[in-house]
């Protein structure tokens, strides 16, 4: 931690609430300090740290009343310490700065600790107490119920990851956390599986059962339709299944991946599952977006390890950060173990790029977005078994919805090359030679 001592103009100092430990400011506080002023006594300098949104702002870490009692003077300029933390919570440095002159209340020490451990959920008991000044068991009872709730979070997130496949080391490194910790949270899976079938065979449908634990939906399907065929899967979502090989949705099943630009229909997974896989095989999803493909897989019981260049931790673990770099292309996993089944689902070129990060494929050039898809198979099939299938999912309208296909320019497309051999690869599945069918 460093500290810098300076005079600046007291517009430049903002009291930010966000870091703020009291509930309010005390006025014969201000008036106390205010008097010591005009009378001509030097008092403290205030600490601040260079506000992180605004770069030339100043947010008060200890001294608001000395502010207030600087402006109540009339003083254009203040002296300030400048402090740098180095990842220290400005919240707890705020507090104990604030515990000093004037304890906190019990209100105000309940809300700092509880506030200090939403921030963070990893500051123990003892950190959040030497701050505020109480024990480690006052905060304990402080922050008991944000506890159980935040530990419930990481088992259903670690539940989530081993349903689908994942090792534990993997786990421990997409959670931060050692591999004992996970193998602990293991333990309490077959508890938790049975809180949820215990509401189940009472009859409660899987929406309600998801909703009062506070589980998605995918994972709650997935240990209802414990050991049921896929035939049975279909049904009870309630999905027709397709024997013909031209497949037609209206729309993307809500209950499987967010909203996500490009999002693909979770029963067209399903069907890809159905027909090109077998269950307990493991699927690849190397481009997984809002995390379709890693859902459905929970409710038809197949493994699934996801890769995106979007790194989401909190709301989607199961799909590991990983940006495949046109200049460097590199398979994600080491190990031997190969996938059954890879569901490759790119972002459509240019079509959707303003939709996706910058440096997504999909803003490619034409020749190194299909330079791109030339080395991701080669490389997809050096990583993958004999007997690995890909569906390659692609949507090639040389324009896109809003344009009849005869009002469309070719020079849109990627995988259209004349009007004479004119061929359409929406949502057909290819094997490692691609060969598509003329429609
Ligand atoms: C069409 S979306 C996938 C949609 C997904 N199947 C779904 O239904 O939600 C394509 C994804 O590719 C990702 N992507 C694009 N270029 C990438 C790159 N170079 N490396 C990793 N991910 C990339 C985008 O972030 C986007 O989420």
């Amino acid at each position: 931690m460093a500290k810098t001592a300076r005079t600046v103009p007291i517009s430049q100092i903002i009291l930010d609430e966000e870091i703020y430990p009291r509930s309010g400011v005390y006025p014969k506080r201000v008036s106390m300090f205010a008097e010591n002023l005009r009378d001509g006594f030097e008092i403290d300098s205030i600490d601040v740290q260079i506000h992180p949104e605004y770069g030339d702002k100043y947010r008060i870490l200890d001294g608001a009343h000395r502010w207030h009692a600087y402006k109540e003077i009339g003083a254009t300029e203040i002296p300030v310490h400048i402090i740098t933390l180095d990842g220290l919570n400005p919240l707890l440095y705020a507090a104990k700065k604030a515990i000093g002159p004037l304890q906190l209340t019990e209100e105000e020490a309940r809300t700092t600790a509880r506030r200090a451990y939403e921030n963070n959920s990893r500051l123990t008991s003892f950190e959040i107490g030497q701050a505020i000044g109480r024990s480690r068991q006052t905060v304990d009872a402080y922050i008991a119920d944000l506890r159980a709730a935040t530990n419930m979070e990481i088992d259903i997130k670690i539940f989530r990851m081993h349903r689908l496949g994942f090792p534990q080391d993997r786990i421990a490194k997409r959670m931060g956390v050692n591999q004992k910790t996970i193998h602990n949270h293991l333990g309490e899976m077959p508890e938790l599986a049975f809180l949820l079938n215990t509401d189940l065979s009472k009859g409660f449908t899987v929406p309600q059962v998801a909703e009062k634990h506070g589980w998605a939906e995918p994972l709650v399907w997935s240990i209802t339709l414990e050991g049921k065929s896929d035939l049975v899967r279909f049904k009870a979502l309630n999905w027709g299944l397709r024997t013909w090989d031209l497949w037609n949705w209206n729309d993307c099943d809500k209950r499987f991946g967010d909203d996500w630009p490009g999002r693909i229909p979770a029963q067209m997974i399903g069907h890809i599952l159905y027909y090109f896989s077998d269950q307990n095989d493991l699927v690849f999803d190397p481009m997984a977006g809002g995390g379709v493909v890693a859902d459905t897989c929970l409710a038809f019981n197949r493994k699934c390890w996801s890769f995106d260049m979007d790194n989401r931790p909190d709301t989607r673990p199961e799909i590991e950060p990983c940006f495949w770099d046109i200049t460097n292309l590199k398979w994600p996993i080491k190990g031997k173990t190969k996938p059954d089944l890879i569901i490759f689902d790119p972002p459509y070129f240019k079509k959707q790029s303003n939709n996706y990060d910058f440096d997504s494929i999909s803003g490619l050039s034409k020749e190194k977005y299909l330079e791109f898809l030339k080395s991701f198979f080669a490389l997809a099939h050096s990583n993958a078994k004999k007997s690995t299938q890909m569906a390659f999912i692609n949507a090639d309208w040389r324009d896109f919805q809003n344009t009849p296909a005869k009002n469309e320019t070719r020079v849109n497309s990627i995988l259209i090359k004349s009007d004479a051999q004119e061929v359409l690869w929406r949502f057909r599945i290819v094997g490692s030679t691609p060969q598509p069918r003329n429609l």
